[in-house]
């Protein structure tokens, strides 16, 4: 079956990994890495990208101390400063979520090597997917076409009234979100919020669609992410127990606890398949692209994609400049705040509201579709009027559309191999709106 045929390492060089000291090793396990890519053993690559891998283009992280954006929050006087990003707050206080929003506004940077390097995987055809939980659109920014990404974390590209669910358009949504002014809905007065998950609310449709990718999976690469953020986190366990695994961040992350997260000693399982690579995203693709021999591909890739990006707006490397000042001035502002405050754990009484709240959220999702489809026909009705040719090219495509979608169900019930305990995680990770892990 598929399953059987999926990568391991060979035991020799495991047991020569467990012999070897850490820097030779790491050396070693990239070069495993570009060995079964070179090979042609993997070619459906999932990559799942966090905030580490845009803090080269000048957008803090979460959690990295000092840096990190929960600790820059001072000045909005948040509970915590997860509070910026959980819905129940929001819908009593938008106002410091929308002043971070101009902030974190995407747009005005440019993707990092680390994109480049997700790119050249699609440009390879080794590339099944990329998961992020990014909402500043980097991803599609360096060119990876949508179907390629799944946003995780949704993004700023839309955004919803909270009360009668209208999609507002997303021109407008930005000029209110800098005129200062809080968006409110034009039909109903209600908050309009960027769709971007919130903690408390269940994540995008396409991700939970995108699952059955972990199926096909024959290597995993994870980058930039603290691995904190659930259902997100649970996914490096939903590839096969054999399928390659590795992790490059600053810092080790999700490490084995029973029944899952990585096991880079190789101390609990019999396959060594797990492999830290600590450093920055971008040193960690760059050191295993010149293992691919792509490196002046990537670099090339790298400094065209910039060339022309900046060519189109022509603002973006001013710019660049202001938000460098910007980041000057966090780390300043940070300097006066010693403490970092630890996150309290969520209490049963918040986790039955979390409930109530992604139950609300699913009617929601079902009002949002509607509107979609409304939206939709009153597309092809202007379609209609301005050129019949146009509409057919768009049926075309929304065929093509279904065709996708078909096959992916397709190969979903096609699965007979998949296993009872992974459709049970799938059944509990879409009881799942998004939560913090916490780590003892
Ligand atoms: P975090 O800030 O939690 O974690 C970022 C990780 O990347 C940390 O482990 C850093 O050490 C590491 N890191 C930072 N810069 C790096 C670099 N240049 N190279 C390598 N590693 C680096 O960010 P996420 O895990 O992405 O949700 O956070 C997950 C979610 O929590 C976010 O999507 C966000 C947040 O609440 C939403 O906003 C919807
Ligand atoms: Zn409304």
């Amino acid at each position: 079956s598929k399953m059987s045929k999926q990568n391991e390492f060979k035991d020799d060089s495991s047991s020569k990994a467990r012999k070897n000291g850490n820097a030779s090793c790491e050396e070693l396990n990239l070069k495993t890495i570009a060995e079964l890519i070179k090979s042609g053993k993997a070619q459906n690559i999932i990559f799942m990208a966090g905030a580490g891998i845009s803090t080269a283009a000048g957008i803090p992280d979460f959690r990295s101390p000092g840096t990190g954006l929960y600790d820059n929050l001072s000045k909005y006087n948040l509970p915590r400063p997860e509070s910026i990003f959980e819905i129940q707050y929001f819908k009593k206080n938008p106002e410091p979520f929308f002043e971070l929003a101009r902030e974190l506004y995407p747009s005005k940077f440019l993707p990092t090597l680390t994109h480049y390097f997700i790119k050249l995987l699609y440009q390879k055809e080794v590339l099944l997917r990329c998961f992020t939980q990014n909402i500043d659109t980097l991803e599609q920014i360096a060119g990876l076409p949508e179907e390629v990404v799944v946003e995780a974390h949704g993004s700023f590209s839309k955004s919803q009234c909270l009360r009668c669910k209208k999609m507002a358009d997303p021109k407008w949504m930005k000029e209110t979100i800098f005129s200062g002014v809080i968006p409110k809905c034009l039909e109903c007065k209600g908050i309009v919020k960027p769709c971007i998950t919130f903690f408390g609310e269940s994540l995008p449709e396409k991700f939970f669609l995108h699952l059955p990718d972990f199926n096909r999976c024959d290597l995993l690469i994870v980058a930039g992410t603290s691995l904190q953020v659930q259902p997100f986190s649970l996914l490096i366990d939903y590839v096969s127990s054999k399928t390659p695994r590795l992790l490059i961040n600053r810092e080790k992350v999700a490490c084995y606890t029973p029944g899952m997260g990585f096991d880079f000693n190789g101390s609990f399982s019999d396959v060594r398949r797990d492999i830290f690579y600590g450093g920055s995203c971008d040193d960690g693709v760059l050191e295993l692209a010149e293992l691919l021999g792509w490196k002046e591909e990537l670099e090339k890739l790298h400094k065209e994609g910039h060339e022309k990006l900046k060519e189109e707006n022509k603002e973006l490397a001013e710019e660049k400049k202001v938000e460098v000042s910007d980041v000057d001035a966090l780390a300043a502002e940070f300097v006066k705040k010693v403490d970092i405050s630890e996150v309290e754990k969520s209490t049963p009484d918040k986790v039955d509201e979390d409930k109530k709240d992604a139950n609300k959220e699913d009617a929601n999702k079902e009002d949002a579709n509607k509107e979609d489809a409304n939206k939709e026909d009153a597309n092809k009705e202007d379609a209609n009027k301005e050129d019949a040719n146009k509409e057919d090219a768009n049926k075309e495509d929304a065929n093509k559309e279904d065709a996708n979608k078909e096959d992916a169900n397709k190969e979903d019930a096609n699965k007979e191999d998949v296993k009872v305990d992974k459709l049970e995680k799938k059944e509990a990770l879409e009881d799942k709106s998004m939560e913090e892990t916490k780590y003892e």
